[in-house]
C-alpha cells in the first residue's frame, strides 16, 4: 500500500472514531451547548430562519465536526435543523453520519434532481435533516455562486430554525466566500497551534471585505489545565465579531477539549 494510501486509512479511521452528536463525552457535549447558546444570544434580535456558515482558514480545523456536533446540539432543544454539506470538493458529512453522498447539493444546484430526492433524515435526531454534497462537480464554486443557490437557501428557510452550511477553508478556495453573503452570519473554526496566524488574518480580512456578519470562533484541539474535579474541563469564553473583528478575538473563543473528546474513545 502507498504512503498516500495508508495515510489517507488512518485518517478516515480517525474520523470514525470522532466522537459525534450523542457519543460526545460530558464535557465536549457541554462545550457545544454552550456554543448553541452563545450563538443564539449574538442573533438575538433576528426573525425566522437562522443560516449559518462553518468555515476555518485552512483545511482539517474542525469544520465538520463543528457543523455535525452544532446541528445536532441545535436539534436536541427541538429545532428544525438542516446541515448542508457545502465542501464538494471535499465531502465528509455523509460518511460521518452513514449516509448517502449524492443526490445532494450539486445535483440539486445542476438542477438534476429535487429537494424531495436529496434530503435525507440524519438519523440521529428526529427533526434533523442533512442534505449531501451530492456527486463531486467539476464547478463548484460556479454551482455555489449560481441563483440556484439563493432560490435553495430561501425555499428551506420556509421549513427550517436552523441551516448549517459546512463549507470549504477560506485561504484555498473562494467557494466559502460565495457563499458567506447569503448566511446570517459565519462561525469561523480555529484548531489550536495549528492554524497559521497569517493565514487566519487574511481570511478574516476578507471575510470583512464581503461585510458578512462574524458570530464568533470556534476553537478546536484546545488543551486545558482546569483539573479541579479530578477530570479536564473544557475552558469557555466566547468572542462576537462583527464590529470588533479581529484576529485577537480568537483569544475569547468557544473552546473544545481534544483530551476529553479522545478519552470518551
Ligand atoms: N474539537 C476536536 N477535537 C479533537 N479532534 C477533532 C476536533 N474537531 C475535529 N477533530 C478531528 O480532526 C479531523 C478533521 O476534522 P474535520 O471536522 O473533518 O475538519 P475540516 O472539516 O475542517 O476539514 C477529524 O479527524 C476530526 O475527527
Ligand atoms: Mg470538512
Amino acid at each position: 500500500m502507498s504512503k498516500k494510501a495508508k495515510r489517507a486509512e488512518a485518517e478516515a479511521e480517525r474520523e470514525e472514531k470522532s466522537p459525534l452528536c450523542d457519543r460526545l463525552s460530558f464535557a465536549a457535549s457541554e462545550s457545544y451547548k454552550l456554543l448553541r447558546s452563545n450563538l443564539t444570544f449574538s442573533l438575538m434580535g433576528n426573525e425566522g430562519c437562522q443560516i449559518i456558515g462553518v468555515t476555518s482558514a485552512i483545511r482539517s480545523e474542525g469544520k465538520s465536526t463543528t457543523s455535525i456536533n452544532l446541528s445536532y446540539t441545535l436539534a436536541e432543544t427541538g429545532k428544525r435543523v438542516l446541515t448542508i454539506d457545502s465542501d464538494m470538493r471535499l465531502p465528509t458529512i455523509n460518511k460521518r453520519l452513514n449516509l448517502r453522498r449524492a443526490p445532494g447539493l450539486s445535483n440539486l444546484l445542476a438542477g438534476i434532481s429535487t429537494m424531495n430526492e436529496s434530503l435525507q433524515a440524519s438519523g440521529v435526531s428526529r427533526n434533523w435533516y442533512v442534505l449531501s454534497a451530492g456527486d463531486i462537480p467539476p464547478n463548484p464554486s460556479e454551482l455555489l455562486g449560481s441563483v440556484r443557490l439563493v432560490k435553495l437557501l430561501e425555499a428551506v428557510r420556509k421549513h427550517f430554525d436552523y441551516v448549517i452550511l459546512d463549507l470549504p477553508p477560506i485561504s484555498i478556495v473562494s467557494d466559502a466566500l460565495v457563499v458567506a453573503k447569503h448566511t446570517d452570519g459565519m462561525l469561523m473554526v480555529v484548531r489550536q497551534n495549528y492554524t497559521n496566524q497569517m493565514e487566519l488574518a487574511r481570511s478574516m480580512r476578507q471575510l470583512i471585505y464581503q461585510q458578512v456578519k462574524l458570530l464568533g470562533f470556534v476553537q478546536t484541539y484546545a488543551a486545558t489545565q482546569d483539573k479541579r474535579y479530578g477530570r479536564r474541563y473544557g475552558r469557555y469564553g466566547y468572542g462576537y465579531g462583527y464590529e470588533k473583528t479581529s484576529v485577537s478575538d480568537t483569544e475569547g473563543a468557544y473552546l473544545l477539549d481534544k483530551d476529553e473528546e479522545d478519552s470518551s474513545r
